[in-house]
């Protein structure tokens, strides 16, 4: 067996064993140890959050006082604890003052697992996602709270240095990060922003 698989073998049992929907829960489980996203008490939003393993890992970091809200094209059907709310929707559609509403204000912090269903054809998903990523960054001033972190899912393709390059003006500090849990062979990146300026 590859060692590719035999690693993502190993996330998928770790799933199991530890009661995640799926063994994208290890990808924020990292991300979060590195760069110190969630706190307890935060008020998260998750876009793309089916079928729920960031929702997950997000409610035992922040506990019984932070709040989250997650929002997905589809229903998610795992149980999670009442401080977690989910609509079924589209990011693009979506009136984010319905989401800031839902949490009681603006957000500590957002973060995006958001990806288009994979077609075979890797410059159009890139595109696709891409596009997801800069409507959050246009949406964002009007969800995240100033100084707040920013974690979103990006393949990587020919726009991403503009995706980075546009974050710089709006973030403190960025960059692209691949958790161990994420298939070394895809092209999928984690973006994360820290200390967002809504001014810049
Ligand atoms: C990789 S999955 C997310 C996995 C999730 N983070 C978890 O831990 O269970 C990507 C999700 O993005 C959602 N998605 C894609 N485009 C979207 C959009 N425009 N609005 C809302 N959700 C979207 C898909 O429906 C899919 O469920």
């Amino acid at each position: 067996m590859g060692k590719q698989r035999q690693t993502q073998d190993h996330y998928f049992r770790e799933a199991k064993r530890l009661g995640y929907v799926s063994r994208a829960a290890f990808k924020l489980l990292e991300i979060d140890e590195k760069q110190g996203i969630l706190a307890k008490g935060s008020r998260v939003l998750d876009v793309g959050c089916a079928p729920g393993a960031w929702l997950q890992v997000a409610a035992e970091r922040v506990g019984k006082k932070g709040r989250i809200v997650g929002i997905d094209l589809k229903r998610v059907g795992v149980s999670l604890p009442s401080n977690v709310q989910t609509v079924q929707g589209d990011v693009f559609e979506t009136d984010v003052a319905d989401l800031t509403g839902m949490a009681g204000g603006l957000f500590d912090v957002v973060i995006s697992d958001a990806a288009p269903d994979t077609t075979g054809d890797p410059t159009g998903d890139h595109f696709r996602s891409i596009r997801l990523c800069d409507h959050i960054l246009t949406i964002l001033p009007a969800l995240l709270l100033p100084g707040g972190p920013v974690v979103m899912k990006a393949f990587e393709g020919e726009s991403y240095p503009d995706l980075l390059a546009r974050m710089r003006t709006m973030f403190a500090k960025v960059k692209g990060v691949k958790p161990k849990a994420s298939r070394s062979i895809s092209r999928e990146m984690f973006v994360v922003g820290l200390t967002f300026d809504p001014g810049a």
